[in-house]
């Protein structure tokens, strides 16, 4: 790696999380960060025992965006956050919400009764945003749309959003909506994975879309994790994606040629790895293990890389030589 020429400061002063992006037309402000509340698909009672105390905490540090689903844990996610939530001090403003809707709930009869339950188990008589979790080709869009515009006029739901779902099918979506359209995309998209985020990129600016992007740090890969050995076998992230045997010397390789750039750089690479998200537009959704893990991608938020660092990162995560 060249290091000689100066290339200016690296980092602005810690300070301010990044502001948010205009959600829509409802004026609206969705926050740049969140953090997600899946729990990497771990559901046991000592995994519950062990994010209940992270969901607390970014409740006390004002995360100010908290993401969950009815899918996640069966209902569990949703119900964890809402206990959080009741205890929260009744002055003190709630963090900005979404959850969505399973696609096996997008015939019209259960649309209703799903966002009912994510209510009840939230204790929120409405939620800022609610995302179609994955589109269904066997259920027309419009009848899932329609319940859920409806439930919009009532003002249970702030705004609707999608997930996972492709340029053609965003664009679907949003002439469907009509005039206030689809206000969300919730898509994997990090440095190195960018195969779902840059193809609706384009559209989601265009159309004001918040893009909102999931696994920012690569499950944990662009947190510094990994760097020296694999994951161990029946972790969740074990050989899938960018850990699958085929991909794994690559992705550590980049991910190692990353984390020489942010020490050159003094940053956390998480700091790179949001900051770039954020520069492209996207609001990175993180995850988060433990309460240290969450104080430290929190952290890193807030220390915004040059642009030459975040122009490099780029490259170095492509394969290109820096
Ligand atoms: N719409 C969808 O279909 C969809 C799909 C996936 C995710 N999501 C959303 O996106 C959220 C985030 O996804 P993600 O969990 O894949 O995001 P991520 O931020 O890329 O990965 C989070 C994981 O990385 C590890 N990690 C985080 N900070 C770390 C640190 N400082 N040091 C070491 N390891 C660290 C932790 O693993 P350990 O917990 O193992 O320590 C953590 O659980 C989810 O909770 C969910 O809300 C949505």
């Amino acid at each position: 790696m060249k290091r000689a020429r100066s290339r200016g400061p690296a980092v602005s002063a810690p300070g301010e999380l990044p502001p948010g992006f205009p959600l829509g037309s409802t004026g609206r402000i969705h926050p740049a960060i969140g953090l997600g509340l899946w729990n990497l698909g771990r559901w046991t009672p000592p995994e519950e025992a062990k994010l209940k105390p992270v969901i607390s905490a970014a409740l006390a540090a004002d995360v100010p965006w908290l993401d969950t689903a009815e899918v996640y844990g069966g209902g569990r996610s949703e119900q964890l956050l809402g206990d959080a939530l009741a205890m929260l001090d009744p002055g003190r403003t709630r963090p900005f919400l979404s959850s969505k809707l399973s696609y096996e709930h997008l015939r019209a009869s259960q649309v209703r009764p799903s966002l009912l339950g994510t209510l009840r188990r939230l204790g929120l008589p409405s939620i800022d945003l609610y995302l179609i979790h994955f589109p269904n080709p066997k259920v027309p869009l419009a009848e899932t749309l329609e319940p859920l515009a409806a439930l919009r006029e009532e003002g249970r739901i702030g705004a609707i959003g999608v997930s996972n779902f492709s340029l053609e099918e965003l664009e679907a979506a949003n002439a469907a909506l009509g005039d206030r359209g689809v206000v969300a995309n919730q898509v994997p998209y990090n440095l190195l994975e960018r195969e779902e985020g840059e193809p609706v990129a384009a559209y989601c600016r265009a159309h004001r879309i918040v893009l909102e992007a999931y696994s920012p740090l690569a499950r944990g890969l662009l947190a510094g994790r990994y760097l020296r050995s694999a994951p161990r076998a029946g972790d969740p992230r074990s050989g899938r994606g960018l850990f699958e045997r085929s991909r794994w010397p690559e992705s550590q390789r980049r991910a190692r040629a990353l984390q020489a750039l942010a020490e050159e750089a003094k940053l956390p690479l998480a700091a790179i790895a949001l900051h770039w998200l954020i520069s492209r537009g996207a609001a990175p959704l993180v995850g988060a293990g433990s309460i240290e893990q969450l104080t430290a991608t929190m952290e890193a938020a807030r220390q915004r890389p040059a642009k030459g660092v975040l122009e490099r990162a780029d490259r170095i995560a492509r394969g290109d030589a820096d």
